[in-house]
């Protein structure tokens, strides 16, 4: 008999972002008058950006020619897309990452998920809670997490980081050794950034105790304030001890057409292994890369006009931001994020919990949002909104929301 993957069943029930749209499917379709309004999951709305299509087009176009039709592409993604990220991402900002230290996939949540392949069993995995689920979950599946406590709502194994009102949502350095590190800045679900002053001494804890810093960075394009870093190789020392996660996904609205990408330093070695031959290897063997089409695309974003584009969606967004972070102020939350980030995180009214407020919010306002405490412990009795709703609609739910905490 074939044996399964006994660790799957120690998971929660569901991934957090189905259960909350689970929750709101069920509510719409026994209340079909109603006009729900998603500030849950972060999805971007606006629709591409139009040299992104008109790129596309023509790698459509290119495909239905002989001459000019592409098989499999390399697995790491096309040089012209690795040349790009690397010029403009990285060499704008002064650092230097290498087009054959970056590797273009279908998704930070893919990556973030994925990397765990190349790590050994025994590793302590260190989390901030509240946490993006996947980092947690995945580790789980691995069998790196341990056992789940419902009651604890947490993993035996894993080192937890609290990040509350108290510490400004930053973790503090772990007192011990641990040896993988996620850690997401922008952050996801609290919207809290890190200066470069903070960040140094993660690179220095992780480079002396050997450890490695996961870093999502899939928010940075939100990034307003001087101080905080773009990318962790602004920090010293970070390249023989960082692996970086980007995603056109918010940044570009790529959320459903799928492009992302993972720097792996060629300096970065642990345990006799060159982590960026180990990740090469995993894709050649897991992947065989992003579509054409869609790498044409994530490209035009590098252009002149792309720029523009992305950067009037980025202040939609913001925008949006704005609205929620003031309208939830005014009905007297105490709200966080969304200045540098396009999720607002906010205290839930008279100590309620974070899923009693998001039904209710679901059920009187019929506004979606994520419950805090469905990013970790610490999240209990905090609540999640999204700036990546359409303008208008994100002003009613505001509105909505107001006026049922009157
Ligand atoms: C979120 O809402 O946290 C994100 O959209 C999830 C993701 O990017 O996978």
């Amino acid at each position: 008999m074939a044996t399964i993957n006994q660790n799957y069943l120690k998971l929660p029930g569901s991934y957090l972002f189905s259960e909350v749209a689970r929750r709101a499917a069920a509510y719409a379709q026994a209340n079909p008058e109603k006009r729900l309004i998603k500030l849950g999951i972060g999805d971007a709305t606006r629709p591409l950006p139009s040299v992104v299509l008109k790129a596309m087009h023509d790698a459509v176009d290119e495909m239905g020619h002989l001459d000019t039709f592409k098989g499999y592409g390399p697995e790491q993604g096309y040089d012209f897309l690795r040349n790009a990220i690397s010029e403009h991402d990285y060499h704008a900002r002064g650092v230097s990452i290498a087009p054959d230290e970056i590797f273009v996939s279908d998704g930070a949540k893919s990556d973030c998920g994925n990397i765990g392949d190349i790590f050994g069993l025994n590793n302590v995995v260190a989390v901030c809670d509240p946490v993006y689920p996947v980092y947690v979950d995945t580790n789980a599946m691995a069998g790196r997490a341990g056992d789940y406590s419902e009651e604890l709502g947490k993993w035996s194994k894993l080192y937890y980081m609290p990040c509350v009102a108290e510490n400004g949502f930053t973790p503090a350095i772990p007192n011990c050794k641990v040896d993988i590190i996620y850690l997401c800045f922008p952050n996801n679900p609290t919207g809290a950034v890190i200066t470069r002053e903070q960040l140094k001494p993660w690179v220095d804890y992780a480079n002396e105790n050997g450890a490695v810093i996961l870093y999502d960075s899939a928010y940075e394009a939100f990034i307003v304030d001087d101080d905080i870093p773009h990318t962790i190789y602004e920090i010293e020392g970070a390249k023989t001890c960082a692996i970086e996660f980007r995603s056109y996904s918010k940044t570009a609205g790529f959320t459903g057409t799928r492009c992302a990408y993972t720097v792996v330093p060629k300096e970065l070695e642990r345990d006799g292994g060159n982590l960026n031959f180990l990740w090469n290897r995993r894709q050649c063997t897991k992947f065989n890369g992003v579509p054409y089409i869609v790498q044409k695309g994530a490209a035009a974003i590098y252009s002149e006009q792309g720029q523009k584009e992305i950067k009037e969606v980025i202040a939609y967004y913001q925008q949006n931001a704005k609205v929620i972070r003031s309208g939830l102020t005014e009905a007297g939350l105490s709200v966080f994020g969304g200045v540098n980030s396009p999720y607002v995180w906010c205290k839930t009214p008279g100590g309620m919990d974070s899923w009693s407020f998001f039904d209710q919010l679901l059920h009187e306002a019929n506004v979606v949002t994520t419950p805090g405490s469905g990013f970790g412990p610490s999240g209990q009795g905090y609540l999640r909104m999204t700036a990546f709703g359409d303008a208008d609609a994100t002003k009613e739910a505001v509105e909505r929301v107001k006026k049922i905490l009157q």
